[in-house]
């Protein structure tokens, strides 16, 4: 069995407070989880931006942002391991090394935010790092890592692979205040340069992608890699 992480942006799994696909979600990490051991790191999504603007609103420094944020990331991988039921680690990983430690149980592990200053994107770089896995998938509301954002720039180019170098250069001049929203935070490019294992980043808002992605290799993204050998199918 081949070790595999997987960013689920929050507002991938919990798009509104009233609009959620964590049901649609289970069926798709289980069965990936038939075939490799899977560790799932869950963003924050809006609902942590809602509650950074607050804090902001109090006046409050960021880095305290920051750890209402990690709450709220936890929060988000509690409701996926309440609906994974037996299939996942029963609680939530709080670190990198427990991460690791309940790995051993064979079961899914679902870990959120740990250290203010970054986003889950790094979160799950260093993991992918520590548990030696063979990809690294991030999961976006976009289907990869374009010159520019697509929302805001129609005539941005999709790239359908990218040099970890050339990642660094996109994302190197982007904010990293608390709730910041860009396709991959500064942290993770660097660990992905330096560990070398291949990152995928493909639109998650249809559940479906990430299994065919994985079990079949078919999607649609971005591979960020210096190797020429294809990541996917793991
Ligand atoms: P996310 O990882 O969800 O950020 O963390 P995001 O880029 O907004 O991701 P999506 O929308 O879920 O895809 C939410 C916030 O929690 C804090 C940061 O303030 C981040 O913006 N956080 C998260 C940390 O400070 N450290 C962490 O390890 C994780």
């Amino acid at each position: 069995m081949k070790k595999v992480v997987i960013s689920l942006g929050g507002s991938i799994l919990i798009p509104k407070l009233d609009e959620h696909r964590i049901k649609e979600y289970v069926p798709v990490l289980k069965k990936i989880a038939q075939k490799h051991h899977l560790y799932v790191v869950v963003g924050g999504g809006g609902m942590a931006r809602s509650y950074i603007d607050i804090l902001r609103d109090v006046g409050s420094d960021e880095g305290t942002a920051d750890e209402v944020g990690i709450l709220i990331t936890r929060l988000n991988a509690t409701l996926l391991i309440a609906a994974l039921g037996e299939a996942a680690y029963p609680s939530v990983a709080t670190s990198h090394a427990e991460a690791l430690m309940f790995g051993e149980s064979g079961k899914i592990v679902v870990m959120g935010g740990i250290t203010p200053g970054q986003t889950t994107d790094a979160v799950s770089a260093v993991l992918a790092e520590r548990v030696g896995a063979s990809v690294f998938i991030n999961t976006t509301s976009v289907d990869g890592i374009y010159t520019e954002d697509p929302k805001k720039n129609p005539k941005a180019k999709r790239f359908d692979t990218l040099t970890p170098e050339k990642l660094l250069e996109i994302v190197g001049g982007t904010a990293l205040g608390a709730g910041s929203n860009n396709v991959l935070d500064i942290v993770a490019a660097r660990i992905v340069e330096r560990s070398g294992i291949p990152l995928v980043v493909l639109d998650g808002s249809v559940p479906g992608n990430l299994s065919d992605a994985i079990l079949l290799g078919k999607f649609r993204g971005t591979v960020v890699s210096d190797e020429k050998k294809k990541p996917l199918p793991v």
